[in-house]
C-alpha cells in the first residue's frame, strides 16, 4: 500500500528495551509526556504520535531470544493516535541479522492488515470512545525464538476529518485538499461492444447503448469475477444511474428542430431518458474506468418492456393498446432517487412523468369527472408534453404513447391511461440483463422521489418515500412478510421482490404539532373516507385497492396527511434507524406566512443577489427526521423533529430562519440528496456519516450546488422551538445547532449543475457523486459550462458542450472518505 501516507509521523530517537510487563500505555505516556511535555508540538491532528520511537523494543541476545551469530533487535516504532477511518501504517526495524519480519495484532477490535514484511498498513476502526489497538512486531534469529516489539495505536470515535470547500461560482468540481476527482461515466459514453465514441457535437445517436443524460441517483454493486453479485469487493462492481431528464439543447447539432419534431430527434431524447447499468472497474490505487462491453452492461430506457406487479397490476386503470390485459407496458421515465433493496435488486423512482403527456382540450369531453380530477391531481394537464415528442409521429407508437387524449373505441385502442403506467417504483435486477423491471404498484402511484430501504432482521422491511411536489407527502410501505436473512442471496431476486413488495400496507403520514407523528394507512374498504371536494376537485370516492394505489394522492388527501415543502430523498441512520427525509423547498403560495405547520415551520424572503430579489415562502428548505415508537419498521406511530434548516448565512434573519446557526463554510440551500455511508466501512457505522446534496435556486449568486457532510445527533437533541415568520408564530421541535465539527461542505460543483446521486465502495473509500445538467440554461452557441472537460483542463473551450457524470472521489491516502 504504498501510496499511503504513515501516521508514525513523530520520532525521536530514543531507544529502550521491551517492557515485558506490558505497562500500561497511559501509565507510559504519562513519563514520556512529563519528561518531554512538548512531544505533541508540532504534529497534526491526524499524525499525533504519543510516545517515542522505541519505547517498546526487543534486543535478540537480552535473554529473550538468544542468538548464534550475533545480536537480533527489532523495534516497533511510535505509538500513535488517529480517528476512525484513517490510515495506519506500521513500520517495524530490524537490528542485526532477523529473519521473517512481520505484523500481528494483539488487542483491540480486530482489523485486516494490508501489505507485509516490517511495513503493514489498515484502516482505523469505528469506535464508540477512544480505543487502543495493540500490534507486535517480530523478527527471527538465524536460531532461538523470535524476538518482539510492540506499538499501541490510539483510535479515536469518527470525526469530519477534511477542510470545509468554500462557496465556488468556478467551472470545476471543487473537493478539500488531499482529495482527488475522476470523471467517470459522462453523458454519451458507450456502454455496449461496438458503439463508437461520443463525438458530443449533436450527431450522436443510438442512446439506447450509451450512457444516459442528466445522471440521478446511483448505486455501485459489486460484482464477482463470475459476475455474480459480492457485497464486499470494492474494485469491480455495476454503476447502475437513473437518468432523469435532458439538457435537449446539446443532444442535436443546433439544437431542437421546433414541433413537428423529427422522428429521430425524439427517439434520441426518449432513449436518453431511463437507468443504465455499466461495469466499472478499478485500475488500483482507486482510478476507476468504464468496461464497455461488460457482459451485463444494459440500457433501460422508456421503451424497454416492463411487468406490473401488486394490487393495480391487471386492473383497468393500466389498459393500453400496448398493454391490453393491464399487466405490461413500456419503460421507465423521470428516473429520481432510487433505492436498494436486501436482495440485490435496484429500485428506481418515477418522479415527474406528469410532464411528458400531453392532453388535447378536447379530451375533458370524454372523460368522466372522476378521471379528469385524477388527471389534474397528478399533474397530466399540458397540452403539448415536454419536448413536443407527440408531434414527431402520427403512427409510431413510440411517439403517439405521449398523447393521452382519448381517441379509440376503448382504452385497449389507444393511450388514454398511458399516463398511469407512469409514476411507480421499478425493480430492476441488475445481474440480469434480460430480466423485465417490475413496477411494484403496491407502493403507490405519485411523484415519487427515492425509495430508501429498512430491513431489519425480525421485522417487515419498509420502504420510506417521499412525493416532490409543493404540498406533498411522505409514505411508507411495510410488507406482509417478515425479513428473511437468506432471501439476502437469493438467485432469483425479482421473485424476493415480489415477496416482500407486492403484499403489504401503504401508510402516509401525519406530523403532529406535538412532535409525534402518525402512519395511516392507504388500505381500501367500503367506508375508506372520500376524498372530500375541495377548491376545484369534486369529491372522490374510491372503488378499490388499485385505485387507492393509482390515485395514492387523492387517499392521502382523503386522511388528513401532512402537506409539506417538497419531499426529496429519505434516508436511513444504519446505526440509529432514524429516516431523514429532504424537504428542499417551497414557495409563498403554498407556504405563506399564515400557512405554516409544525413540520414546515418558516416562511421567509431570502434576498438574492446584488438587487436583493425577493425569494419568499421557504426558499431554502429542511431536512425533518423521525424515529419509529419502539424502533420498528412497522410502527404506527413515530417522533420527529427538523435536523436542520437551509439558509444564506450571509443574510438570514439569526432567529427566524438561520435556526440551525450555519455558518458560510457549511451554509446550503435546497437539500435533496441524502445519503448515509454504508455501514460496512466506519463511516456508517457507531456515529454515520450523512451526506447533503443540493439542488439549489436560492443560494446560487453566492455558489454553485453542493455536497455536504455531517455527523447528525438523533430525534430530540435539541428542543421546541418559536419561529416568528413575520408576526405569525409557528412552534415546532429542532434539533442540536450545525457546528464546525459535525456539519462541513464537502464538495462544490460546476456551473449550473445539480449534485445529485451518490454511493461509495463498500470500503468507503472511493465515493462516487453526480454531477447533473452542468450548464443547463446554456444555449448550444453559449454553453452554460463546459465540464467535464474544465476539470482537467482549466482552458478548455467555451464552446465545447458539458455533460452529466459521475466522478469518483478518493483520499490521496487511501482513507475513507469524509473522515
Ligand atoms: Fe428529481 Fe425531486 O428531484
Ligand atoms: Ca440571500
Ligand atoms: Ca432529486
Amino acid at each position: 500500500m504504498t501510496e499511503m501516507n504513515p501516521v508514525t509521523a513523530y520520532t525521536d530517537g530514543d531507544v529502550d528495551t521491551n517492557d515485558t510487563t506490558q505497562r500500561s500505555l497511559e501509565s507510559m505516556a504519562a513519563e514520556r509526556y512529563s519528561r518531554r511535555n512538548a512531544i505533541f508540538r508540532g504534529a497534526g491532528a491526524t499524525t499525533m504520535a504519543f510516545m517515542g520511537t522505541s519505547l517498546l523494543a526487543a534486543c535478540g541476545d537480552d535473554g529473550q531470544g538468544g542468538t548464534i551469530g550475533g545480536a537480533v533487535s527489532v523495534s516497533a516504532g511510535s505509538s500513535v493516535a488517529t480517528s476512525a477511518g484513517r490510515v495506519v501504517t506500521l513500520t517495524g526495524t530490524v537490528s542485526g541479522n532477523g529473519q521473517d519480519a512481520g505484523w500481528t495484532q494483539r488487542t483491540g477490535p480486530a482489523v485486516a492488515l494490508s501489505g507485509g514484511g516490517a511495513t503493514v498498513s489498515f484502516i482505523a476502526p469505528a469506535v464508540a470512545a477512544a480505543t487502543d489497538l495493540i500490534f507486535q512486531f517480530s523478527a527471527k534469529p538465524l536460531i532461538g525464538e523470535a524476538v518482539t516489539a510492540t506499538t499501541t495505536v490510539r483510535v479515536s470515535p469518527a470525526v469530519l476529518g477534511f477542510s470545509a470547500v468554500a462557496h465556488s461560482l468556478a467551472d470545476v468540481v471543487v473537493v478539500p485538499e488531499g482529495y482527488s476527482v475522476t470523471v467517470m461515466g459522462r453523458l454519451g459514453d458507450p456502454i455496449v461492444a461496438g458503439t463508437a465514441a461520443y463525438k458530443n457535437d449533436g450527431s450522436d445517436a443510438d442512446f439506447d447503448k450509451r450512457i444516459g443524460d442528466h445522471g440521478d441517483a446511483l448505486h455501485f454493486f459489486g460484482l464477482s469475477a463470475a459476475n455474480k453479485p459480492d457485497r464486499n469487493i470494492s474494485t469491480r462492481g455495476l454503476m447502475v444511474q437513473n437518468h432523469e431528464n435532458i439538457s435537449e439543447q446539446y443532444l442535436h447539432p443546433n439544437g431542437p428542430t421546433p414541433a413537428p419534431r423529427p422522428l429521430a430527434e425524439a427517439i434520441k431524447e426518449i432513449e436518453c431518458h431511463g437507468v443504465s447499468v455499466t461495469e466499472y472497474i478499478d485500475n488500483g490505487s482507486r482510478k476507476w474506468s468504464l468496461v464497455q462491453g461488460g457482459a451485463l452492461n444494459r440500457r433501460i430506457t422508456p421503451n424497454t418492456p416492463m411487468a406490473f406487479s401488486g394490487p393495480a397490476a391487471g386492473s383497468p386503470f393500466l389498459v393500453t393498446a400496448y398493454g391490453k390485459d393491464g399487466k405490461i407496458g413500456r419503460g421507465t421515465i423521470n428516473n429520481c432517487a432510487n433505492g436498494v433493496t436486501g436482495w440485490n435488486t435496484y429500485l428506481t423512482c418515477e418522479e415527474n412523468y406528469a410532464g411528458y403527456f400531453r392532453r388535447d382540450a378536447s379530451d375533458d369531453a370524454a372523460r368522466t369527472v372522476a378521471e379528469i380530477d385524477s388527471l389534474r391531481r397528478n399533474g397530466i394537464t399540458s397540452r403539448s408534453g415536454n419536448n413536443d415528442w407527440s408531434t414527431a409521429s402520427a403512427t409510431d407508437d413510440r411517439i403517439t404513447r405521449w398523447n393521452a387524449t382519448i381517441k379509440g373505441a376503448t382504452a385497449a385502442d389507444d393511450f388514454r391511461y398511458e399516463p398511469n403506467q407512469f409514476g411507480w417504483v421499478v425493480e430492476i435486477d441488475p445481474y440480469d440483463p434480460k430480466s423485465t423491471p417490475r413496477k411494484r404498484t403496491a407502493l403507490g402511484r405519485f411523484g415519487h422521489e427515492g425509495a430508501f430501504v429498512r430491513a431489519v432482521a425480525g421485522q417487515k422491511p419498509a420502504f420510506y418515500m417521499g412525493d416532490d411536489s409543493r404540498g406533498e407527502y411522505l409514505y411508507k410501505f411495510v410488507s406482509a412478510a417478515t425479513w428473511v436473512e437468506a432471501d439476502a442471496d437469493a438467485a432469483d431476486r425479482l421473485a424476493i421482490g415480489d415477496k416482500y413488495m407486492d403484499t403489504g400496507t401503504l401508510y402516509v403520514a401525519r406530523f403532529n404539532a406535538d412532535g409525534t407523528g402518525t402512519w395511516m394507512p392507504l388500505v381500501y374498504s367500503p367506508t375508506f373516507p372520500k376524498r372530500a371536494a375541495s377548491g376545484s376537485y369534486r369529491e372522490y370516492t374510491f372503488t378499490s385497492q388499485a385505485d387507492i394505489c393509482v390515485n395514492t394522492r387523492f387517499a392521502a388527501d382523503a386522511l388528513g396527511a401532512t402537506p409539506m415543502d417538497r419531499p426529496e430523498w429519505t434516508a436511513g441512520n444504519p446505526a440509529t434507524g432514524e429516516i431523514y427525509l429532504t424537504l428542499t423547498n417551497s414557495n409563498n403560495s403554498f407556504r405563506p406566512v399564515t400557512g405554516t405547520n409544525a413540520a414546515n415551520p418558516r416562511s421567509y424572503n431570502d434576498p438574492k443577489g446584488p438587487s436583493n430579489a425577493s425569494q419568499t415562502g421557504n426558499p431554502n428548505g429542511h431536512i425533518v427526521r423521525l424515529r419509529e415508537d419502539g424502533d420498528t419498521t412497522s410502527a404506527t406511530t413515530f417522533k420527529w423533529d427538523i435536523y436542520l434548516f437551509g439558509a444564506d448565512a450571509t443574510d438570514a434573519n439569526p432567529t427566524n430562519v438561520n435556526i440551525s446557526g450555519l455558518t458560510t463554510a457549511n451554509d446550503f440551500s435546497s437539500p435533496d440528496g441524502a445519503w448515509f455511508s454504508r455501514a460496512s466501512n466506519p463511516a456508517g457505522q457507531i456515529n454515520p456519516l450523512l451526506w447533503i446534496e443540493t439542488d439549489d435556486g436560492a443560494l446560487t449568486d453566492r455558489t454553485n450546488c453542493m455536497l455536504l457532510a455531517a455527523i447528525p445527533g438523533h430525534v430530540g437533541d435539541g428542543g421546541a422551538y418559536t419561529v416568528n415568520n413575520a408576526g405569525n408564530t409557528q412552534n415546532t421541535f429542532v434539533g442540536a445547532k450545525a457546528t464546525a465539527a459535525n456539519l462541513r461542505r464537502f464538495l462544490v460543483g460546476p456551473s449550473q449543475c445539480e449534485i445529485t446521486g451518490i454511493d461509495s465502495t463498500p470500503d468507503g473509500r472511493t465515493l462516487f457523486v453526480g454531477i447533473q445538467h452542468p450548464g443547463e440554461s446554456g444555449s448550444v452557441t453559449a454553453p452554460g459550462s463546459n465540464w467535464p472537460d474544465t476539470q482537467t483542463n482549466a482552458s478548455a473551450a467555451k464552446t465545447v458542450r458539458p455533460r452529466s457524470s459521475i466522478v469518483a472521489i478518493t483520499r490521496n491516502d487511501g482513507g475513507v472518505i469524509g473522515l
